[in-house]
Order: structure tokens, then sequence, then C-alpha cells
């Protein structure tokens, strides 16, 4: 299975990006851009909980869902640990479903990219569409396509509160410029005492979006009122020197 995020995935995500560690003015953004908000907000593929926890703790009403049970877990801890108790569940961007509806859906830092078939993520898009109210608003984040073609090659490492160390090597596997997707290997490795107790391969694939491309794919899902944004900056043209472009539409 693709993007499984499994256990020593949902580690590494904690020991590289833990709850509250947010990126540029992410947190200033999307505090401002949901503060009118009054009814529900849904952030899909929610994780570890890194920035719903800072959202709840700024009184924001938002709940999530992910595929991954231990990226979950984890986020169900953290929240215990914060006092906090958001209603959680185990879906799939695919095949979610509520019983009510939201005033915003937000997707920060590249996850909608995580889908990496274009005529499922037009399915993904209309069923955000479905689950917002009418004036509701999605808010997605994608990686500048700089950061697929870049070096991602090399070891990176994160010592862990019990002495242990894990390792994650990336390696690409495969590039599809027609699909627009890359599919890479990540090998997540733990070593205690110099042995190797524990691994995984996380087959990881993520698809990349044209700026014009994700503005009419938006129009296609239903959306209108479209606003593009460099690195958090509502309303700011983006440029190549930005490291993350923001999509917004409503729901008529
Ligand atoms: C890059 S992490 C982002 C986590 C969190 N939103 C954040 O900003 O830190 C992507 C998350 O999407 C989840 N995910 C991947 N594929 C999914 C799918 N098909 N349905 C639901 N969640 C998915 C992963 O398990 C992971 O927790």
């Amino acid at each position: 299975m693709n993007n499984r995020y499994g256990r020593l995935a949902a580690l590494v995500y904690d020991l590289d990006k833990p709850v509250g560690r947010v990126f540029g003015k992410e947190i200033e953004f999307y505090r401002s851009r949901l503060s009118e908000c009054r009814g529900r907000i849904l952030e899909p593929g929610v994780g570890t909980g890194r920035l719903l926890i800072p959202l709840l703790e700024a009184g924001l009403p938002v709940e999530g869902f992910d595929a991954s049970e231990d990226m979950l877990e984890r986020c169900r801890t953290s929240c215990r640990k914060h006092g906090l108790s958001p209603r959680l569940e185990l879906m799939r961007f695919q095949d979610f479903a509520y019983e009510y509806k939201f005033d915003a859906i937000i997707m920060p830092l590249g996850t909608f990219q995580l889908i990496g078939d274009f005529a499922e993520a037009l399915l993904v898009l209309r069923r955000f569409h479905d689950h917002l109210l009418p004036g509701g608003r999605l808010i997605v984040d994608l990686d500048p396509l700089s950061d697929f073609f870049g070096d991602s090659a090399g070891v990176r490492s994160w010592p862990t509160e019990d002495g242990d160390l894990i390792t994650l090597q990336a390696q690409q596997a495969s590039i599809d410029h027609v699909a627009q997707r890359k599919v890479s290997h990540l090998r997540y490795e733990r070593w205690r005492d110099s042995r190797l107790i524990e691994t995984q391969l996380e087959v990881f694939t993520l698809r990349w979006w044209g700026v014009n491309e994700f503005a009419l794919v938006l129009k296609a899902a239903g959306f209108g009122d479209i606003v593009i944004s460099g690195s958090h900056e509502h309303g700011r043209v983006p440029t190549c020197e930005d490291w993350m472009i923001t999509f917004e539409g409503q729901r008529s």
C-alpha cells in the first residue's frame, strides 16, 4: 500500500515535526483565514495533530480523519496531553463521510499531493465540495515544483527518547512525467546499540500540480472565488521563491 505512514514513519513525523512545529506564517495564516468560521472545520489527513492542536488551542472547532492508525494514535495521545478531545476518525480521502457539513476544509503541508492520480484527485475534491456548507471554503497547500526535482538523496537521522537512532533513506523509484507522479522508497531503520532492530519500507507516491492546473481542477469540482497565495500571505500572487502555494476556493 502506498503512503501508509506506518509505525516508524509516524514516529519520525513526530520527531521531525512535533505538535506545534509550524512553518513560516502557517499558523497565523490558518488562524486568520478560519477566524470567521462559525461551524465545524475539517482537516483530512490530520496526522499527528501538528497543526490541529494549535488551532484547537486557538479556539477553532477543528476535527480530523486519517488513513493511518499509527498517526491517529499519536494524535489522540497528544490531544489527551493537551486536554483536548476532538472527533478523530480512521477514514480515507477517497471515501470519507460525515453526517454533517463543514464551514471549512483545510489540507496543509502538501498532503493533497499524496493522491497520486488525477481522476481520483478530482473525485476527492468533489467529495470535499459536497461536505461543505454553502459559502464554505476549501484551503489546500501545495509544494512548489522545485521540491519535486530537488536533490532528496542522503540519510537523515533522529535520536529517540530511549536512546535509539532512527535513520531514513529516500530513493527515487520511478517518475512519470505524464501522470506527474513520483514514487520514492523511504527506508526507515531503528538502531539500538549499533544493531538494527526494526525496519520499514514506505512506498511513497506524490503527484505534482501546475498552479493553473490546480485552479482549473478546483473549478471543475465546483469551487469558485479561487484565491492563490504564496508562502501563506493571503492574496499575494506566488513566485518561484515561495516555499508553499495555497489555494482557497468557495462552495457557492
Ligand atoms: C504530510 S502528513 C500531514 C499531517 C498533518 N496534516 C500536518 O499538517 O502535519 C499526511 C497525512 O495524510 C495521511 N494520508 C495519506 N493518505 C491518506 C488517505 N488516502 N486518506 C486519509 N489520510 C491519508 C497520512 O497518514 C498522513 O498522516
